[in-house]
C-alpha cells in the first residue's frame, strides 16, 4: 500500500523520529560530499496552485540530490486548471511518474486527489495544514536544542495553517506549545479540540501575546495574510496590533530562546527587522533544513522500503 503525507497525523511517532535521524544523515553526508541516490530514476511531479519559494526548491533539489528529477506542474498550465478532474489528475499522473507533491488551497483537494493516485501524495501546504513545515521545523529545534521533548514553543500570530500543523504536532509528540490569536484569527477548530483533547497538558491558546512567550524556549511568527487573503491585508494589520514578535516581546521568553519563522516574513509587521536578522534567529537554518528533510520524506515515501502491499 502507497502511503502519503497530507496531515501529521500519517505518520507514526517512530516515523517522526525515524524522518528526523534521517533528515541529519543526509544533511551530513551532503556535508561530506558523499551521495546518497536513493530515489535513482524516479520522477516527482509538483503541482503548484500557489507560489513558492522554499518548498518549490527544496523538493526540486532533493529529486536531484537524490539521483531523480522533479517536473513542476503549473496549475495554469495543466489540464487541472481548465477544469479536468481532480481523480483523473490522479489517476493520470499515476501513470507517469512515481509521487506527487501538491501545493493547494483546500485540505479536501489533496485528500481527494490522494484517494485517487496510485502514488505517494505530500502535501506542499494547503489553507488548513503545512506538514512538511513542521517537520523540518522540529528536525531544526532538535538540531539546535538536542530534542524537542519537554521544550516549550510559544507561536503568536495567526491561526492558520502553520499554527494548525503545529497543533497536530503536539498531538502526537511531547512538547508544550502555547498559541496567543487575536480574536476571530484562533486556529482550526476541529484541529484545536482533537489537539487539547489528545494532549491536554501540553496546549495552551492565549489572547495575550507576553503570557503565550513567558519561558519559552522557542519563538515562532508567521505572516498576518497568508496566500489567498491578500485583500484582508489592511483589516488584518489592524487585528494583529501587538503580536508583532519585537524585542520587548522576546525579552520574556528564556534569556536563550531561539526565533523561528517559515518564511516568507514581512519585517515590522509580524517580526521586527532587529529579531528577524538578530542573534537569536534561525530562520535561514530552518530555511534550510527543509531541503534535507524533504529528502528524507520523499526516500521514505518514494524509496525501496515501502511498506508490504
Ligand atoms: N515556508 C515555505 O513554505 O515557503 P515557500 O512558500 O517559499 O515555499
Ligand atoms: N501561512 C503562510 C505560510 C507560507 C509558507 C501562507 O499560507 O501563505
Amino acid at each position: 500500500m502507497k502511503k502519503d503525507l497530507l496531515t501529521e497525523y500519517d505518520l507514526t511517532i517512530e516515523e517522526f523520529d525515524r524522518l528526523f535521524a534521517r533528515s541529519g544523515e543526509m544533511k551530513a553526508e551532503l556535508r561530506q560530499g558523499r551521495p546518497h541516490p536513493s530515489l535513482a530514476g524516479k520522477v516527482l511531479g509538483m503541482i503548484f496552485e500557489k507560489s513558492s519559494t522554499r518548498t518549490r526548491l527544496s523538493f526540486e533539489v532533493a529529486m536531484i540530490q537524490l539521483g531523480g528529477k522533479a517536473i513542476f506542474l503549473s496549475s495554469r498550465d495543466i489540464q487541472i486548471g481548465r477544469g479536468e478532474t481532480v481523480a483523473d489528475t490522479a489517476r493520470i499522473l499515476s501513470r507517469y511518474i512515481d509521487g506527487v507533491m501538491i501545493r493547494t488551497f483546500g485540505q479536501e483537494m489533496v485528500e481527494e486527489f490522494a484517494r485517487y493516485a496510485t502514488i505517494p501524495v505530500v502535501n506542499g501546504l494547503t489553507d488548513l495544514l503545512h506538514p512538511c513545515q513542521i517537520l523540518s521545523d522540529l528536525f531544526t529545534i532538535i538540531e539546535k536544542r538536542g530534542r524537542y521533548e519537554d521544550l516549550k514553543i510559544a507561536y503568536v500570530g495567526d491561526g492558520n495553517n502553520i499554527a494548525n500543523s503545529w497543533l497536530n504536532a503536539a498531538a502526537r509528540l511531547p512538547f508544550h506549545l502555547s498559541l496567543a490569536c487575536p480574536e476571530r484569527y484562533e486556529p482550526d477548530r476541529t484541529i484545536l479540540d482533537r489537539a487539547v483533547r489528545e494532549a491536554p497538558r501540553s496546549v495552551a491558546l492565549y489572547r495575550d501575546p507576553r503570557e503565550a512567550v513567558r519561558d519559552a524556549d522557542i519563538v515562532y511568527t508567521d505572516v498576518w495574510a497568508s496566500m489567498g487573503q491578500e485583500s484582508e491585508k489592511d483589516v488584518r494589520e489592524k487585528a494583529f496590533q501587538g503580536y508583532c514578535v519585537d524585542e520587548a516581546l522576546l525579552r520574556l521568553a528564556k534569556p536563550e530562546a531561539l526565533v523561528m519563522h517559515c518564511l516568507p516574513a514581512h519585517r515590522g509587521e509580524e517580526i521586527s527587522a532587529g529579531v528577524m536578522d538578530g542573534p537569536r534567529s534561525i530562520v535561514f537554518d530552518q530555511a534550510e533544513n527543509r531541503l534535507h528533510v524533504q529528502k528524507a520524506i520523499l526516500e521514505m515515501l518514494m524509496g525501496r522500503q515501502r511498506r508490504p502491499e
